[in-house]
C-alpha cells in the first residue's frame, strides 16, 4: 500500500462559489447577477434550475462552518458576489452584502479555518453586462474599485486572497462557445473580453495592494494537461500552442507582461484589443498561483484551424466521472511540475475533485467510493510533485458540498457532503470522512 504524506504546514482545504451555494438571490439588497438573468430568462440550463435557493447557505453559513470544522478544514475557499457589493457594479455599495461576508469571515476564524476568498467566480452584475460585461473595458475599472473595496473591508481578517477563478471559462464559454452567459459566439469579442479580464486582473492587483492590507495574492486559473495525440513533431507542436492558450492567457499577462505564444503565425495583440501602454497595467506579478484542474485534453495538428492549429481528440475507453470527464490523476502533476519549472512561485491547488451521482442509501450513507479513489490518486500526484521540487502550499477539494454545478444545474454532484435540495439536508459522504482522515494525518495509505 503505497503512503503518500505531505509537508507539515500543507493546507488542506474545500472550495465553493457564491451563486452556486448561497441562494438568497434578491435577499438584502443584492443586485441581478448574469446568472440570475440567464437562469430565469433562458432554457439553457438543464431541468430550468437556477441558484435561487442553491444549498440556501446565505441562511445556514454557521451550519456549514460547523460541518467544515467537523472535517478539519485548515482553510475554506468561498467567493464573493459582485452584485451583494455592488446592486449596480459600481456606485453605491450594499452594506448588508459587505456585512454577510464579514459575518461570515467572523464565523470561519471562530472556528479555527483560515478564510481565503475568491473577488469574482462568475456572478457579475447584470448591470454592467447590460454595458457589454467584460468586453467593455470599463469593466475593468469596476472590478478593481470593487476588489478593494471588499479588502479594504475584511482586510483586517483576510490576508490571502484569489483575483478571479477560471477567467478562461468565463470568457472563451461566454462570449466564443455561447454556453454561459451573455451566451454569445463571437470569437473576436471574446478574445477582447480575455484582454479586459486580464486588465481587471492587473488593475484589481495593484488596487487591493494599494489598502495595505494583502499579505498574499493570486487568481484560480482553469487548467488540463494537454498531451500530443502521437509522437509527430506536428501534434507536439499543436500540444503546445494549444497548452499555452487553454492554461497561459491569463498567467503570462499578470506575471511577464505579454501574451504567450499560441497562434500558428504568430499572437497579434492588436487583435484582443490591446492599446499602447496596457501590458504595462496588466503586469501586476502574483504571489501564488492557484490552479483549478480536473482532467486533460489530447490534441493533434489541425491544418483547418486557422487560429491554434489544433484539435482535441476523444479518447476512447478510459475511465470517466459522472461528468464524462476522464480521470487522468498524472495530468494534476505534470501541470504542476511544468507551471513550477516556468513561474517558480508557490501553487495552491484551488480546485481539484468529481461528480459522482451517488446518494444515500438506505442507512443514510452515501457510501461513495470512487470519489475516494479519485482523491487518492490526484492528491498523491500533488505528493509526487512536491517530491520533485515544486512549492504546492495547499490543496482545496471541490466541493465542500453538492451544489448548483451551471448549465447542468443540480444534476451533477461534486460534494464531499450530500445535499437534499428540498429539506436541504447535509449528510456527510464516505468521502468527506476519508478527507477528514487524510487531513487529520496529514496523508494516507491506499
Ligand atoms: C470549475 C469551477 O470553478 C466550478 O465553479 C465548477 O463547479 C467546477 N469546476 C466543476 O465543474
Amino acid at each position: 500500500m503505497p503512503k503518500v504524506t505531505f509537508p507539515q504546514e500543507f493546507v488542506w482545504g474545500c472550495a465553493t462559489a457564491s451563486y452556486q451555494i448561497e441562494g438568497a438571490w434578491d435577499e438584502d439588497g443584492k443586485g441581478e447577477s448574469i446568472w440570475d438573468r440567464f437562469c430565469h430568462t433562458t432554457d439553457k440550463v438543464r431541468d430550468g434550475d437556477t441558484g435561487d435557493v442553491a444549498c440556501d447557505h446565505y441562511h445556514r453559513y454557521r451550519e456549514d462552518v460547523a460541518l467544515m470544522k467537523e472535517l478539519g478544514l485548515h482553510s475554506y475557499r468561498f467567493s464573493i458576489s459582485w452584485p451583494r457589493i455592488f446592486p449596480d457594479g459600481k456606485g453605491a455599495v450594499n452594506q448588508q452584502g459587505l456585512d454577510f461576508y464579514s459575518r461570515l469571515v467572523d464565523e470561519l476564524l471562530a472556528a479555527g479555518i483560515t478564510p481565503f476568498p475568491t473577488l469574482y467566480h462568475w456572478d457579475l452584475p447584470q448591470a454592467l453586462q447590460d454595458e457589454g460585461g467584460w468586453a467593455n473595458r470599463e469593466t475593468a475599472q469596476h472590478f478593481a474599485d470593487y476588489a478593494a473595496t471588499v479588502v479594504d473591508h475584511l482586510g483586517d481578517r483576510v490576508k490571502r486572497w484569489l483575483i478571479f477563478n477560471e477567467p478562461w471559462v468565463f470568457t472563451i464559454l461566454a462570449y466564443m462557445a455561447g454556453v454561459h452567459p451573455p451566451a454569445l459566439r463571437d470569437g473576436a469579442t471574446a478574445l477582447r473580453a480575455t484582454h479586459v479580464v486580464n486588465l481587471a486582473q492587473g488593475l484589481a492587483a495593484r488596487a487591493m495592494r494599494a489598502t495595505g492590507k494583502v499579505d498574499a495574492l493570486g487568481s484560480a486559473f482553469s487548467m488540463s494537461g494537454v498531451y500530443p495525440a502521437s509522437e509527430s513533431e506536428e501534434d507536439k507542436a499543436a500540444a503546445e500552442r494549444s497548452f499555452r492558450f487553454t492554461n497561459l492567457w491569463f498567467l503570462e499577462p499578470v506575471q511577464n507582461g505579454r501574451y504567450p505564444d499560441a497562434y500558428v503565425g504568430g499572437t497579434d495583440p492588436a487583435r484582443f484589443g490591446v492599446q499602447p501602454g496596457d501590458m504595462e497595467l496588466v503586469q501586476a506579478p502574483l504571489d501564488f498561483i492557484g490552479i483549478n484542474l480536473y482532467t486533460r485534453n489530447v490534441v493533434a495538428y489541425d491544418s483547418q484551424d486557422r487560429n491554434l492549429g489544433a484539435r482535441q481528440v476523444a479518447v476512447p475507453d478510459v475511465e470517466r466521472t459522472d461528468f464524462n470527464w476522464e480521470v487522468y490523476p498524472e495530468a494534476l502533476h505534470d501541470v504542476i511540475a511544468r507551471i513550477w519549472e516556468d513561474y517558480q512561485l508557490p501553487i495552491y491547488i484551488t480546485e481539484n475533485g468529481c461528480s459522482y451521482g451517488d446518494g444515500p442509501d438506505e442507512r443514510g450513507v452515501v457510501d461513495d467510493q470512487r470519489r475516494i479513489s479519485f482523491y487518492q490518486r490526484y492528491l498523491a500526484q500533488v505528493a509526487r510533485a512536491i517530491e520533485g521540487g515544486a512549492d504546492v502550499r495547499g490543496y482545496f477539494a471541490w466541493s465542500l458540498m453538492d451544489n448548483f454545478e451551471w448549465t447542468m444545474g443540480y444534476s451533477q454532484r461534486f460534494g464531499l457532503v450530500h445535499v437534499d435540495y428540498p429539506t436541504q439536508q447535509r449528510i456527510v459522504k464516505q468521502s468527506g470522512y476519508w478527507y477528514r482522515d487524510a487531513i487529520a494525518a496529514n496523508g494516507f495509505e491506499y
